[in-house]
């Protein structure tokens, strides 16, 4: 088989390059007044702007060719049907199975998925029954009022974000918390914000293995007992859960059966939450709620599995990213969400895509020449316009920009709030497509009564290059069905990179580097004074 690189429709794309190497997006909007309709799709309550980017027609055609003959619908099969996609570990990556509508059964190997799920996803509604109607009770008899989660990487990243950004959608007054880094300050900065009588401890760690995890679910069992002075095997009745795909672990730690929720190997960590890893989510915002998260996900889904490659969003997004990582050399991709509710999305995509795609081995063994995944940063729209985005305008790198907005006003907002919001993200967008030429900046400092001189000096600095290429993302509102769609659109659109790069997503060997190191340098750091053991 011929290197991706070296593929016809690669080596177009580097000629296609050079060619519109030179487009400027202020002519491409001056000559064609189609351009914004053209270059924009609505899929369910979300709507792509992907005007700004350096494309034409002949891009997209090209891009899509390479979609094509890296055979990304039969790999989009292999993924959704339960294929062993994740080859180094010997798995499929059925997330999509979690949220999949259609009854009719999924099998890997003999086992029918859909079962198991619809099993586990009936659990989590009765526990959430049982805590919301108050039938559950901690040790004393109180019923629960804090829910503190014990995960990190995908057993943290997705409810701590989810639970923030559909803050209005809740349905019960519990208090959630997150203990995730093994950090004694954490630990403490969260036990003194919560009743012990009143708390619900989740172990969420699929291997429940994690160091990180296992130490802080000690830690916080430990503490329980001192503070309420019972066995422990009652704390861990009353007043802990855990979320795993090692159950055997689970109950050699002292959890009872009936209060562990399964997850499976086939559900990646970091595309978990739509498991009972989103049991806090459910909590949150009851199963009818988390019912409508997973909606808006299926229907992703379908639109990801049917549409045509030039009408398909998570398709869109991949290729472009591919456009600018592998054509531009661009090394970068930042998320910035002009929304508060979303701030903790750029950790969750930093997870995602980074944990994902950061691979230099393709599927077939062979080191890989070309960049996989761009370096994800970003922050909240106006905190990041007053800090970083002075690099985006004018520093030298390019960089490539996600706006994401949200159309409707959140009921806390008042609407002269959300209007600014509104208008930053697009004044962003349009600074960084639009620029400043020096003589527009000559012109202005003239008008403003500069002298000749000061203004040819200062009008240099004022130059913005401009050209510079974002999507503006826009979701209809905040609810649980737009972010199930919005979190799924992310996914697939790390998955087409991966099957595009030929590398697998769904394993993090170097991760595992750093897991294996740990043991024997704790050992060590235990016994030795910490300045002995730096090279
Ligand atoms: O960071 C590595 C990783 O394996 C992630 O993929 C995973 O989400 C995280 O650790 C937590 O793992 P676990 O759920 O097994 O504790």
């Amino acid at each position: 088989m011929t290197e991706l690189t070296e593929q016809r429709e690669w080596q177009a794309l580097k000629r296609h390059q050079e060619q519109i190497a030179s487009m400027q997006l202020r002519a491409c909007f001056a000559e064609d007044q189609t351009r914004f309709s053209r270059f924009s799709l609505e899929v369910g309550s979300l709507f792509l702007d992907y005007s700004r980017n350096r494309i034409s027609d002949e891009t997209l055609e090209l891009l899509t060719q390479l979609a094509t003959v890296s055979r990304l619908k039969e790999k989009i099969n292999a993924l959704m049907s339960g294929a062993s996609v994740n080859v180094t570990e010997n798995r499929a990556a059925l997330h999509t199975a979690l949220r999949n509508q259609d009854p009719s059964p999924l099998f890997i190997k003999d086992q029918n998925v859909k079962a198991l799920i619809a099993s586990a996803q009936e659990k989590m509604r009765q526990c959430t029954a049982d805590i919301h109607s108050q039938r559950w009770r901690g040790v004393t008899g109180k019923p629960i009022k804090h829910i503190v989660n014990i995960g990190i990487g995908g057993s943290y990243l997705g409810p701590k974000m989810l639970i923030d950004a559909l803050a209005d959608d809740a349905v019960c007054d519990l208090q959630f918390h997150f203990i995730s880094s093994v950090d004694a300050a954490h630990r403490q900065d969260i036990l003194q914000h919560i009743n012990p009588e009143q708390t619900l401890f989740i172990i969420s760690s699929k291997s429940f293995t994690t160091l990180e995890t296992m130490t802080n679910a000690k830690a916080v069992i430990a503490w329980m007992q001192a503070q309420l002075g019972v066995s422990l095997a009652l704390i861990l009745k009353q007043h802990v859960i855990a979320i795993t795909a090692a159950a055997d672990q689970a109950k050699q730690f002292g959890i009872a059966a009936e209060h562990i929720f399964p997850i499976w190997d086939f559900v990646g960590g970091r595309y978990s939450i739509w498991s009972a890893m989103g049991l806090p989510l459910m909590l949150k915002i009851g199963a009818a709620g988390f019912q409508a998260f997973l909606n808006g996900a299926y229907e992703m889904d379908q639109h990801f599995s049917q549409a045509p490659w030039s009408h398909n969003m998570p398709v869109l997004l991949a290729l472009l990213g591919i456009w600018y990582m592998n054509f531009f050399d661009t090394k970068v991709q930042a998320i910035v969400p002009y929304a508060h509710r979303l701030r903790y999305l750029i950790p969750y995509l930093q997870q995602a895509e980074m944990e994902s795609n950061g691979k230099n081995i393709s599927l077939r063994g062979k080191n890989i020449s070309y960049a996989t995944s761009a370096v994800i940063f970003g922050e909240e729209g106006c905190n990041g316009q007053h800090a970083y985005h002075q690099l985006l305008h004018q520093g030298q790198h390019l960089i490539p920009v996600d706006f994401i907005l949200v159309a409707k006003a959140q009921a806390l907002s008042r609407n002269d709030d959300h209007d600014i919001l509104i208008a930053s993200a697009l004044s962003q967008a349009k600074a960084l497509m639009w620029g400043k030429t020096e003589s527009e900046a000559y012109n202005e400092l003239i008008a403003a009564k500069y002298s000749q001189d000061a203004a040819s000096l200062l009008a240099k600095h004022q130059v913005v290059p401009g050209n510079r290429p974002s999507n503006l993302l826009v979701l209809q509102d905040l609810s649980p069905h737009t972010l199930g769609a919005l979190i799924a659109l992310y996914e697939h659109k790390i998955f087409v990179q991966g099957a595009i790069w030929e590398i697998n997503s769904f394993d993090q060997w170097g991760v595992e580097l750093g897991k294996q190191f740990l043991p024997a340098i704790l050992q060590q750091v235990r016994c030795e004074v910490i300045i002995h053991l730096l090279p």
